[in-house]
């Protein structure tokens, strides 16, 4: 196929890891997605020795409802590994779940990674891979796998670009003739923008939300048409009282934050735009843009990227699973 995938595949690798900062993914070159759930553990340290007792969407639900005894982690933030010991914990209990710990020591795998991940970074998700007890990890870039599995024609002498909107990073990338020829990324992404949702609700209403809430008010946001704002309510906890409340807002209320945030990206889009070549500008020009991964999912944010550059902008199939489908490509290669 193209130069890299053959250079990424010299040795057939059986597993594939997309370890995102919201969640993480297994892939089987046989079998697809095996294991997609969120990336949590919960541990008891009731013994001051931290045991693993909910990992993935059991430990999802625990999040701010645990009792002191109970912690739960996530082991990356903003894209990167941050917490060895608890990655590796989730990973072997996916491994598990996935039913892949048969001849775990004689597994190659690939594993994605921010485009603009620094060497700290690599070797950390190498030596998780090593602790696990996998045979080889071998690094893949994250833009580029997006747009494999966005079926964007990658091997073409033609520009695409490639908009990879995670929970803790957004990359934007320039891909032709099977390489990346530009990228640029910024460790901001969805799980900001749930963060920003819930300091604006703090600040202007005096009001407390927590990060389910957060998230599930950011995937429940439209953008109301001009003169037509949505109607929203919230539960959560009132400053002024003390207690539980609800708060009812416009979706207009909102607005603001989420144009910040997607102005902080499109501040990216432009910069790689400014250092793209004319023939490369050219094909974008034509072709537009794609949007891939969870943050994708939000029609404003291909609403707002069309507006601010100009270009077509289109969401991916499946964008949450993009970086999924592309290592299942580059494993079946
Ligand atoms: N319908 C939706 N509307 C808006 N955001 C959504 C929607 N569905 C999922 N998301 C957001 O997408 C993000 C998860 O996407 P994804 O799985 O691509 O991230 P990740 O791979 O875990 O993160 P990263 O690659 O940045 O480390 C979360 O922030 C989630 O809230
Ligand atoms: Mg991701």
């Amino acid at each position: 196929m193209l130069q890299m995938m053959s250079l990424i595949s010299r040795r057939r690798s059986e597993l594939a890891i997309d370890f995102g900062t919201s969640n993480l993914r297994l892939i089987r070159r046989d079998e697809g997605i095996v294991f997609d759930e969120p990336s949590l553990c919960c541990f008891s340290d009731l013994d001051r020795v931290p045991i693993l007792t909910a990992a993935g969407t059991a430990a999802w639900a625990m999040i701010d409802r645990t009792p002191r005894q109970l912690d739960v982690r996530r082991p990356l933030r903003r894209g990167v590994l941050q917490d060895i010991r608890t990655a590796t914990h989730l990973l072997i209990y996916a491994i598990d779940r996935a039913g892949s710990r048969q001849r775990l020591a004689a597994t190659r795998a690939v594993i994605g990674v921010p485009a603009d991940a620094t060497q700290a970074e690599r070797q950390a998700l190498l030596t998780m891979a090593g602790d696990v007890g996998l045979r080889s990890a071998r690094l893949v870039s994250e833009p580029f796998v997006a747009a494999l599995g966005a079926e964007l024609p990658v091997d073409a002498p033609c520009a695409s670009m490639i908009v990879e909107c995670g929970a803790g990073t957004t990359e934007v990338a320039v891909i032709s003739l099977g390489g990346i020829c530009i990228t640029r990324s910024v460790r901001i992404g969805g799980a900001s923008l749930d963060q920003g949702i819930t300091d604006h609700l703090h600040l202007r209403h005096k009001f407390l939300i927590g990060q389910q809430s957060a998230e599930q008010l950011k995937k429940d946001y439209v953008r109301g048409k001009l003169g037509q704002p949505t109607p929203i309510q919230i539960r959560g906890r009132s400053l002024a009282t003390g207690l539980p409340a609800v708060l009812e807002i416009s979706s207009r209320d909102l607005d603001n934050v989420v144009e910040k945030h997607v102005a902080q990206i499109t501040d990216v889009i432009r910069d790689v735009l400014n250092a793209t070549s004319p023939e490369l500008s050219r094909d974008i020009h034509t072709h537009g843009i794609v949007l891939t991964g969870g943050g994708a999912l939000m029609a404003a944010l291909r609403e707002l990227i069309e507006h601010d550059t100009g270009l077509p902008t289109r969401v991916a199939n499946d964008p949450t699973r993009c970086v999924a489908h592309g290592l299942h490509r580059i494993l079946s290669h």
